[in-house]
């Protein structure tokens, strides 16, 4: 018993000091201080495993790598944010704001636009129960291994004087200071690894590890700045919530401030953006929030972000530097895009050695030179582009430069289509191509092959392992492990992650064909007009193509030109024989939910969201995330909250999870 007092009283104790350094950014003990009581704690834990505690500041780095990364359905949808791209546009924003309200006056709360990950922490009674990335912002993948290693998220909320909700969803960003930036980049170099092009690149990669212990060497950190679903506690306003989140132990920016008016916005906008670059991380802009919860229910949301709340943008950074050389890059379609090589260059934290030069028009109506002075420009995640060129330092002899009529990767000639400012290889075995092409088929959203990334797809290619798609279902294991880089472990995974790909959708294939314009819709709709049957896809007429509806002119074209190249055919032949295996996707012929659109909200017990949504849409019935006069039913789940109210107040028809199943005719004891 002693001991476990011991070892509870040390937690507590870490927990405190973790708090004081990382929220209150105010600590009271020395590094070595902490040291000590953090080995304490871990000799009395190995001595006594009985009395461990999940929320033990030694379990962060405890859990041991995962295989995939599982999905994690957000109980309210992590939205985006719309753009104010200067004053004029904030003026708008606040005067929509003030009829819609009927107000002469508002109060906003003015945040920093961090230029990192969203994440999303779910807490429940307190304790930290998983944590995700935004993903699509209805579903994201559970990264909590990765999340638990960031000393400066609890992994339980502080219990002191403010009433804990029973379940909660808090949004933040992860991201990574500058000059840690540079120093795990140098570390990178050392080590021989890939260095990042950005902070945030570097947080991105951090938080995709499968592997907490990698993760843990990374130094990420968070603010918090809104919630999702609040089960319990409700907050009357933003900054009340803001200060919740700050006594429960979460990091909260101290850039946060409260503004009223149009003079407000602007002049929190002109004091960020002036300090922007003395910042330890990195922000692209402001963000401003309505702080009255009320007045954002009254404001309401567009399909993807809120009407409350609108993100500030910069003015792109700039900076002058030299063209080395311009290089071609042939892309999966076979297009060449002309890039600069720039001398490295630091804009807004980064160092930029590329720009992109788009195509011949763009560089012709620039008049861009090998050995020009150039201005440029990086703008948020954007790749960096050229403005202009300063003539006055242009060396003498210079000449034009045009992009060379042959493919620089395989030499064959290339040429431009009618309306297309781009020249493209055509060569269907261009190595370039082949490399873009398996990416993308191997890419999450189609085969989602895990370990065929980048790096290995350019290895398998450039030892003629890979000619084609279908090549990738030859592979074995034996050839692998004969490859620098590759070990039985890894090998061994990569054979699995392609067996496992074989059993796929005919949306997630036809989408990985990578068939020009023919994104992850079209796919869907070929799938559903196709019965799933690639066959009669590959049979297929430009008139009936442009017949499915949501499908143009453009589209059946590039469909047309994919199947009539003989190459294009044989590959998906070839990939059949090798095992692929299309399920079929059944479609239900009785549309009785056409037109009629669903809100879900709260917690849902016997199928979550996504279920819910495949159900809807097998109906021909649609989603939304928020409530309006165009909504036609609200599924309401556990601990539903101002989306409830709201339906009442619309007259909207509520329905709990039962109705719901039963008003589909579904049995919920069954398969759904
Ligand atoms: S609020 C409904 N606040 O920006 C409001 N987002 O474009 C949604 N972000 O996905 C988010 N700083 O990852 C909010 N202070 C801040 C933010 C912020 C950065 C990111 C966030 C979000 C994206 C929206």
């Amino acid at each position: 018993m002693k001991h476990e007092k011991k070892i509870l009283d040390l937690i507590d104790i870490i927990n405190d000091h973790n708090y004081k350094y990382y929220v209150l950014d105010d600590p009271i003990i020395s590094d070595g201080e902490f040291d000590n009581l953090f080995k304490e704690l871990e000799i009395l834990e190995k001595n006594f495993p009985q009395y461990k505690k999940s929320h033990s500041p030694t379990q962060r780095i405890g859990s041991s790598p995962i295989k995939k990364f599982n999905t994690i359905e957000h109980k309210e949808p992590m939205l985006s944010l719309s753009n104010a791209m200067n004053s004029n546009e904030l003026f708008d924003f606040h005067n929509r704001n003030k009829k819609t309200l009927n107000q002469k006056s508002i109060t906003y709360v003015a945040e920093p636009k961090l230029d990192g990950l969203g994440v999303t922490l779910t807490y429940s009674n307190g304790s930290l129960l998983h944590g995700a990335t935004r993903g699509d912002g209805n579903n994201g993948e559970d990264i909590t291994h990765n999340l638990k290693t960031i000393k400066s998220i609890p992994l339980k909320l502080r219990d002191v004087g403010k009433e804990i909700p029973t379940y909660i969803e808090i949004r933040g960003e992860v991201f990574i200071e500058k000059k840690n930036f540079l120093k795990l980049n140098k570390l990178q170099t050392k080590n021989g690894e890939q260095v990042f092009a950005n902070p945030r690149n570097a947080a991105a990669g951090s938080l995709r590890q499968l592997d907490p212990k990698i993760t843990a060497t990374r130094p990420l950190s968070i603010f918090c700045y809104e919630a999702g679903l609040i089960e319990g506690e409700l907050f009357k306003d933003h900054n009340s919530l803001l200060k919740a989140l700050r006594i429960w132990g979460l990091p909260v920016s101290s850039l946060i401030k409260t503004v009223t008016g149009h003079t407000g916005l602007k002049k929190y906008q002109k004091d960020l953006e002036k300090i922007r670059n003395d910042l330890p991380y990195e922000i692209d802009g402001t963000v401003f929030k309505i702080n009255n919860y009320k007045q954002r229910e009254i404001l309401g949301y567009r399909s993807r972000s809120p009407k409350w709340a609108i993100a500030g943008k910069f003015k792109a950074q700039q900076a002058t530097t030299i063209i080395q050389n311009i290089e071609i890059q042939v892309g999966r379609t076979g297009a060449l895009t002309p890039v600069a090589k720039l001398k490295p260059v630091f804009v807004s934290g980064v160092t930029v050695s590329n720009a992109t030069l788009h195509n011949q028009d763009e560089i012709n109506r620039k008049d861009i030179r090998i050995g020009d002075t150039v201005l440029i420009e990086r703008a948020g995640d954007v790749i960096p582009k050229v403005i202009k060129v300063i003539l006055k330092k242009r060396p003498h002899g210079s000449s034009t430069f045009t992009i060379p009529n042959i493919c620089p990767a395989c030499k064959h000639a290339t040429s431009k289509s009618k309306n297309e400012a781009i020249l493209r290889c055509k060569n269907l075995s261009c190595p370039e191509q082949i490399k873009g092409r398996i990416e993308h088929f191997s890419s999450k959203l189609a085969l989602d092959i895990d370990g065929l990334g980048k790096k290995i797809t350019n290895l398998l290619v450039d030892h003629n392992y890979l000619k084609s798609i279908s090549d990738i279902f030859l592979l074995d294991e034996a050839t692998l492990k004969s490859l620098e880089g590759f070990g039985n472990k890894s090998a061994e995974n990569l054979i699995l992650a392609i067996e496992t790909s074989k059993k796929i959708s005919f949306s997630k294939f036809v989408y990985g064909l990578g068939i020009k314009n023919v994104g992850e819709h079209i796919s869907k709709l070929f799938e559903k007009y196709f019965l799933s049957d690639l066959n009669n896809f590959m049979n297929s007429s430009f008139e009936e193509l442009e017949s499915i509806e949501g499908v143009g002119p453009i589209v059946a074209k590039e469909v047309i030109d994919f199947w009539s190249q003989k190459e294009n055919q044989a590959m998906v032949k070839e990939c059949i024989r090798q095992g692929v295996k299309i399920e079929k996707k059944e479609f239900v012929k009785d549309q009785f939910l056409t037109n009629k659109t669903f809100v879900f909200t709260g917690t849902l017990k016997t199928f979550n969201r996504r279920d819910g949504k495949e159900i809807i849409n097998r109906y021909g019935g649609s989603t939304t995330n928020s409530i309006s006069k165009k909504t036609d039913f609200l599924i309401a789940g556990v601990g539903a909250g101002s989306k409830l109210e709201k339906a009442k107040k619309l007259d909207i028809k509520i329905l709990n999870e039962q109705e719901f199943l039963k008003f589909v005719n579904l049995d919920p004891n069954k398969n759904l």
